[in-house]
């Protein structure tokens, strides 16, 4: 996860461009909204091809990701091109009024590649060199890589610069391959004295007397290799933030090429979401043209609705609230466990519209065609291997007659009253061996944030530690266990104008080089929260406790002491859990506590209500999910029905875009439906 960094927020604090607003012009090659998925024809022959672009016609197919995974069709051997094939793809896209979103294959070096430059394939940290025979297979930091991709890019560009399918060079594929040989070594060296200075700097930055790690010259410092036991977790945390870096870097130099010879054609790479991901997606939103993800829901039953929005909400921040897109998605099925589900009927329109109404420009998937073979054969596509004749083919043919529909919605914005503080680096430092508690997960206190607001009826936005907060009501702050003193005061001072937070337990505690803030926690956040944290108390495994107010506090508790805030909810030992402290013109919250999702919601409705936010639409039913969309002439409401059965939504009146019905003043919506109406 999280938040714009040099996106929004960030950027305007350094007064730069926000993405969406810079990025309007660029982005005019792009369908309104983009429907289609990844097209993989080198797979298929020729008379398939054929096929496809009548069913791609037939199911309002408008933008197709080329070539992701090309590179060995399209340079069987070093140097030598075969481009006849590409040739031949793209012009017929072109022929059918079908624009593409044209990958450089990088994530996947041909065999030869790998063959002719072994040091340009990953190492893992137990020292085992990975070789071809799968994907993303390559060293970021490897100058053979490195010079090749930009070769490749530069060649498709040259070769198709002013074809008419091209609308978006897709580079790459989910930037995120971990590497730990040499070549990473010398370029994480590089990068620790840049950012650091000296190696005194570093060691005092790691408190490398711990444990007797001083480092006395650069060469001993390494990419952390598999270690006895725990490694020094400002080490891997700095890794985490090279490795971003570089991968940001070798993004760029693609991009560079790919401008050059196509100036007007924007520029992006697919995000992908993931704690596995060493991506700060925050801190690379501002280069790329657009914010593109991938989201693939790994919960069943509501929770993969509520990842869809949060998802959605996360990328529409990275973009600054403009425009973004949702460029891979799965067709119909929910992979969740080892098990890939059925998506009920109606579920695929619904993911598309709930990413749709939180500004994506389009709802792509991955991918087209079912393929026959390979390690992905059992995905799910936009055309099953059962063929046209299919539900799932039918669905996809009736969502893409209705997009265009929508189209009016386009430059509309989506606003948000609160906002999520949030950030990958917490995250990082959150998720490393040796806390007081390896229960408590930032994911989830983000999720449960996300999810709370959102059942609530508020829309939300996520901000970056730092990011200008002035237009958020209220803020939540879970977990945020590691900060910089800058992001903090940024804080209290947003609470000094009149902002209100929600801060939940485990936060401010280390610096950014996740050193502990002494003196009592929540170190960065005690002043603005006026209580001293004394002790951290982890609950053993199950156990609950219950507030005085009847609320339940799970995983953790904390010694709190008061020093300015009043005690608004106690342990059963009389001891203060939750606080509340005006400061300047605003209140500060602490939990200290993880509440669970109904406790949550009390201490958010309270919260709420003070800061004045108000939900986007009052009263909303159970499991239906509203967004408003305003543009300056007018507003629309996105309305999704996930329950099984009919839900009533009052205080709604206009005229619904998907069925073209008159809705005046209560729309009743069946279970599974939705509507986007056009507020009077
Ligand atoms: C990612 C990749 C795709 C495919 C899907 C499968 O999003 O970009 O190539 O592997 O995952 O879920």
């Amino acid at each position: 996860m999280i938040a714009a960094k040099d996106g929004p927020g960030m950027a305007e604090r350094d007064g730069k461009t926000p993405v969406g607003e810079g990025a309007r012009d660029i982005l005019a090659s792009l369908p309104v909204l983009a429907y289609g998925g990844d097209y993989n024809p080198e797979q298929w022959p020729r008379t398939v091809w054929r096929e496809d672009m009548e069913l791609m016609r037939r199911a309002g197919v408008n933008l197709v990701s080329v070539g992701v995974f090309s590179w060995s069709r399209l340079e069987p051997r070093e140097g030598e091109y075969d481009f006849a094939w590409l040739d031949e793809v793209l012009d017929l896209l072109a022929a059918n009024g079908i624009g593409a979103a044209l990958a450089t294959p990088t994530a996947s070096p041909p065999p030869w590649f790998s063959l002719a430059h072994p040091d340009a394939l990953p190492v893992r940290d137990d020292g085992t060199r990975l070789t071809h025979g799968s994907r993303d297979t390559y060293c970021v930091s490897a100058p053979p890589y490195r010079e090749a991709c930009v070769r490749v890019a530069d060649a498709l560009a040259e070769r198709y610069a002013g074809h008419p399918a091209l609308r978006l060079w897709h580079v790459h594929n989910e930037y995120g391959t971990w590497c730990h040989c040499g070549h990473t070594e010398a370029a994480f060296r590089r990068w620790l004295a840049e950012r650091h200075g000296g190696l005194a700097a570093l060691n005092e930055a790691w408190t490398t007397a711990h444990w007797g790690q001083i480092y006395s010259a650069w060469d001993q410092v390494n990419a952390p290799r598999a270690t006895q036991y725990l490694a020094n977790p400002a080490q891997l945390l700095d890794f985490r933030r090279f490795t971003s870096e570089e991968m940001r870097a070798a993004f760029r130099e693609q991009k560079a090429v790919l401008r050059r010879r196509t100036p007007s054609v924007p520029v992006t790479t697919n995000f992908v979401l993931g704690d596995w991901v060493p991506v700060d997606h925050a801190r690379w939103a501002s280069d790329v043209d657009i914010v593109a993800i991938d989201h693939y829901p790994s919960g069943d039953g509501r929770a993969a609705e509520e990842q869809t929005a949060m998802s959605a909400d996360l990328a529409r921040s990275w973009a600054g609230g403009g425009k973004w897109l949702l460029i891979e998605q799965a067709a119909n099925l929910v992979h969740v466990d080892g098990r890939a589900l059925a998506k009920a009927p109606g579920r695929m329109r619904r993911h598309s519209l709930s990413h749709i109404a939180r500004g994506s420009a389009g709802a792509m998937f991955f991918q087209w065609r079912a393929p026959r073979g390979g390690s992905e054969r059992w995905h799910a596509a936009m055309l099953p291997h059962a063929g046209p004749d299919t539900r799932a083919f039918e669905e996809v043919v009736e969502f893409g007659a209705a997009l265009p529909d929508l189209a009016e919605t386009d430059g509309s914005r989506v606003d948000a009253e609160v906002a999520i503080l949030a950030d990958v680096e917490a995250s990082w430092a959150l998720s490393q061996p040796g806390m007081p508690s390896s229960d408590l997960s930032y994911e989830a206190a983000i999720a449960q944030a996300h999810r709370v607001a959102g059942r609530a009826g508020h829309t939300v936005d996520f901000a970056a530690p730092g990011a200008d907060l002035s237009r958020y009501r209220l803020v939540l702050v879970p977990s945020l266990y590691l900060v910089s003193d800058a992001a903090a005061a940024g804080l209290a001072s947003y609470v000094e104008s009149g902002g209100h937070v929600l801060i939940s337990c485990f936060s401010g505690i280390a610096d950014e080089h996740t050193r502990i803030r002494t003196g009592g926690h929540p170190g960065a956040f005690r002043d603005l929260l006026g209580i001293r944290v004394t002790e951290l108390r982890p609950l053993p495994e199950g156990e609950r406790v219950v507030l005085d107010d009847g609320r339940v506090g799970t995983l953790w508790t904390e010694e709190v002491r008061l020093a300015g805030a009043e005690a608004t909810g106690r342990y059963p030992s009389g001891e203060p859990a939750i606080t509340r402290k005006p400061t300047g013109r605003g209140v500060a919250r602490y939990l200290s506590t993880c509440l669970d999702d109904e406790g949550y919601a009390a201490e958010f409705a309270v919260a709420a209500a003070e800061s004045g936010a108000a939900p986007v639409l009052p009263g909303l039913p159970e499991d239906v999910e509203v967004v408003r969309r305003t543009s300056a002439g007018a507003a629309w409401l996105f309305v999704l029905n996930h329950a099984g059965t009919e839900r009533r939504i009052s205080g709604v009146r206009g005229r619904d875009l998907l069925s073209g019905k008159a809705v005046d003043g209560e729309l009743a919506l069946p279970g599974g439906e939705c509507a986007v109406v056009r507020l009077e």
